[in-house]
């Protein structure tokens, strides 16, 4: 297909949350959250919206790119914590980069970056765009239910972006989507009007553990090889597989279920847990910068999460 990666950018806050000061605030403790997810600490923004924290994901892009944000032709954004409905996050980071092209959101939960990547390179094939910013930008911290021990312990804040352009190493992609909120909601409460009757539940993340994660499992061996399918390679080809962070077990699960080693496997949840959207840019940003990638290694990209949602897409860096 028709795009390259140019420059990849991450961003997480300063504040660091750890397994040990979670404790003081829910009951739970740093030998659970070890053992079941996986996460040791994660960053929680004390001032910064997700659009600011995107914008400086998306400035390290560029600046890895060698372009200016006056040069960019689209930005597609992903996020399900902006502060604001309107203007978009990506708007808001279009300003605050100094860009003048189009600028939306897509909203995909924990895959929304995937399903970003996946239309900015629509956008690009079709001809008219040359460079396009994707980026994933969470603060997931402001719509947690923080005395709810099953959710807060996981998701953190941060940001990832990526500036592509046309190119022949994005191989293959697959989106998916099982609509439905009866496994994973994010309910924006209540809202104003003094006309609605209908009982809505308040303003945090919603979702059945076990259901999330049996799904997870599922879709990444099943995403992982139709886009290995589509590239006419097995799985044990991929040099490297960089999956949504959001449960340890859940990937060593669908490593066994794949025969793929883990060290194939991109992780980083023990410093940041589950940055929804953010998560599989900061750990491709961790990888292009770690100096381990060679020309020609086959990366999978794949993510899972409310939608019910995944994808996954192979890129030959
Ligand atoms: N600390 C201590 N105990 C806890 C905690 C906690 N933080 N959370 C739950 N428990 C308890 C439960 O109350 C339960 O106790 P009980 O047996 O006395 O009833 C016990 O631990 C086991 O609970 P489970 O829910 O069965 O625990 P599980 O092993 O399934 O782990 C978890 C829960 C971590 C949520 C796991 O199911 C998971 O990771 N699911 C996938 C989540 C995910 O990947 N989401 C991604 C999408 S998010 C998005 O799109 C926005």
């Amino acid at each position: 297909m028709s795009i390259q990666i140019l420059g990849t950018g991450a961003y997480v806050p300063e504040r660091i949350l750890t397994n040990d000061e979670l404790s003081t605030m829910v009951e739970t403790s740093d030998e659970w959250i070890t053992q079941r997810v996986g996460v040791k600490e994660r960053r929680i923004s004390t001032c910064e919206s997700a659009a600011e924290m995107g914008a400086k994901a998306a400035q390290r892009a560029l600046e890895a790119a060698g372009i200016t944000a006056d040069q960019l032709d689209l930005i597609v954004g992903a996020t399900v914590s902006s502060d604001t409905g309107c203007p978009s996050m990506s708007a808001l980071v279009q300003e605050q980069i100094g860009a003048h092209c189009p600028a939306f959101d897509v909203n995909s939960a924990c895959s929304g970056f995937l399903f970003a990547l996946d239309t900015a390179a629509a956008f690009i094939a079709r001809g008219g765009v040359q460079y396009a910013l994707v980026l994933g930008a969470e603060r997931l911290s402001r719509i947690l239910d923080w005395t709810d021990r099953s959710t807060c312990v996981i998701f953190g804040d941060g940001s990832g972006a990526f500036v592509i352009g046309k190119g022949e190493n994005y191989l293959g992609s697959h989106l998916h989507t099982q609509g439905g909120d009866s496994v994973l909601s994010i309910p924006l409460g209540k809202g104003n009007s003094p006309f609605y009757e209908k009982e809505v539940e308040p303003l945090a993340v919603h979702m059945s553990g076990q259901e999330t994660f049996k799904f997870a499992v599922k879709q990444i061996s099943a995403d992982l090889k139709l886009i290995a399918e589509q590239a006419g390679v097995e799985v044990t080809d991929f040099d490297w597989i960089v999956p949504h962070q959001a449960n340890y077990r859940i990937i060593e699960l669908a490593a066994r279920r794949l025969g793929v080693p883990m060290e194939k496997f991109v992780l980083n949840l023990d410093r940041y847990g589950n940055t929804s959207s953010a998560s599989v840019p900061i750990s491709f940003d961790e990888l292009a910068r770690s100096g381990k990638l060679k020309k020609g290694d086959l990366i999978a990209l794949c993510a899972f999460g409310g939608g019910l949602s995944s994808a996954a897409c192979l890129i030959r860096w």
